[in-house]
């Protein structure tokens, strides 16, 4: 099979009579980031708690590489590393501590465990503070240990539960960073988040779900594209110095496939186009080779935010 995968076939979970999840099925397949967002309610804690067999679902089943969870949960749960509810780390831990323990209780033979612990603590680049103890760490630098620790079993998948949430600008940045890493290694990270545009920025892809059913499952470019009404596709550019008018108005405007192009501020600017992926890889040339000082370029978060409000909208 071509790389890591997860399957939900016709989940349902219901609470007495409340239904969480309704006949959910979603197919996720390779090395990417997905991001899953819904609102409060929508079920995403829910879907991960299923995947990861914390709960067991009404209805259908959970997959990870072909693998139910539930039927052989130590086989399919092998590849995954998740962090659903940020467990508080003893505070007086260090930790190199902390995740000996983790290995130890997850069965890893202890020379194994001691190069992983290294190896995972560097990828969330807190090897510096490895014997320091947690009770100093920031939160966002305990929710890199969270995140070493769903690492410890060298996972191809990785389930996040909104990893940034309850973290400062600063904190939340870093672990996107961390995040953003993670699927490097050949990983499938399914993530949920109430951040658009860090989703945004870090994704691949999304799904959407509202009152327990999945809206939509797509790649990020095609979701904001579906269903901006005229097909059409919005970047934003940002740029190191001032823009004129003119090179706005004539140049960009002027560019294949272009509809309409809106100065959001001096340095950034935002692109209207048609015509997919053939026409923005042309656009980000054309704009390159024109010296503006061009130094992103990137899918709008707004364009996310419109689709988002208006498949929930849809839904209520
Ligand atoms: N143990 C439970 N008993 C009864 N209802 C529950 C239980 N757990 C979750 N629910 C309900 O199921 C629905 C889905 O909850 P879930 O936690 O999956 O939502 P969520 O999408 O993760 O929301 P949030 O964005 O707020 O984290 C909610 O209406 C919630 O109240
Ligand atoms: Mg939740």
């Amino acid at each position: 099979m071509s790389g890591p995968s997860i399957e939900a076939v016709n989940l349902s979970k219901r609470y007495g009579s409340f239904t969480a999840l309704s006949n959910l099925s979603l197919k996720i397949e390779g090395s990417k980031c997905v991001g899953f967002l819904g609102p409060n309610g929508a079920g995403k804690t829910t879907t991960l708690k299923i995947f990861t067999d914390m709960i067991r679902a009404s209805e259908g089943k959970a997959l990870i590489n072909g693998v139910d969870v539930h039927l052989n949960k130590k086989q399919a749960l092998g590849s995954v590393g998740a962090l659903i509810e940020s467990p508080e780390i003893y505070p007086a831990l260090t930790p190199r501590e902390a995740l000996s323990m983790i290995a130890e209780i997850r069965g890893l033979p202890r020379a194994e465990a001691r190069k992983k612990i290294e190896e995972i603590v560097t990828e969330v680049k807190m090897n510096e503070w490895l014997d320091k103890k947690v009770g100093k760490f920031s939160k966002g630098m305990k929710q890199r240990i969270n995140i070493a620790a769903a690492l410890l079993s060298d996972p191809e998948v990785i389930m996040l539960d909104e990893p940034t949430t309850g973290l400062d600008p600063r904190g939340q940045s870093e672990v996107r960073d961390i995040v953003k890493d993670l699927k490097k290694k050949n990983r499938l990270v399914f993530m949920s988040s109430h951040l658009l545009n860090e989703v945004q920025e870090i994704c691949d892809e999304v799904a959407m779900i509202d009152h327990g059913k999945l809206l939509v499952y797509d790649k990020l470019s095609n979701v904001t594209s579906r269903f901006s009404g005229d097909g059409s596709n919005v970047v934003e550019i940002e740029l190191s110095r001032e823009i004129d008018d003119q090179s706005i108005n004539k140049n960009i405007a002027s560019l294949g496939g272009v509809s309409s192009v809106e100065k959001v501020d001096s340095r950034k600017i935002r692109i209207h186009f048609t015509g997919g992926m053939q026409n923005q890889e042309s656009l980000l040339q054309e704009l390159a080779t024109m010296k503006i000082g061009m130094i992103s370029f990137r899918p709008t978060a707004s364009a996310l935010e419109d689709t988002y409000l208006s498949l929930i909208k849809d839904t209520l």
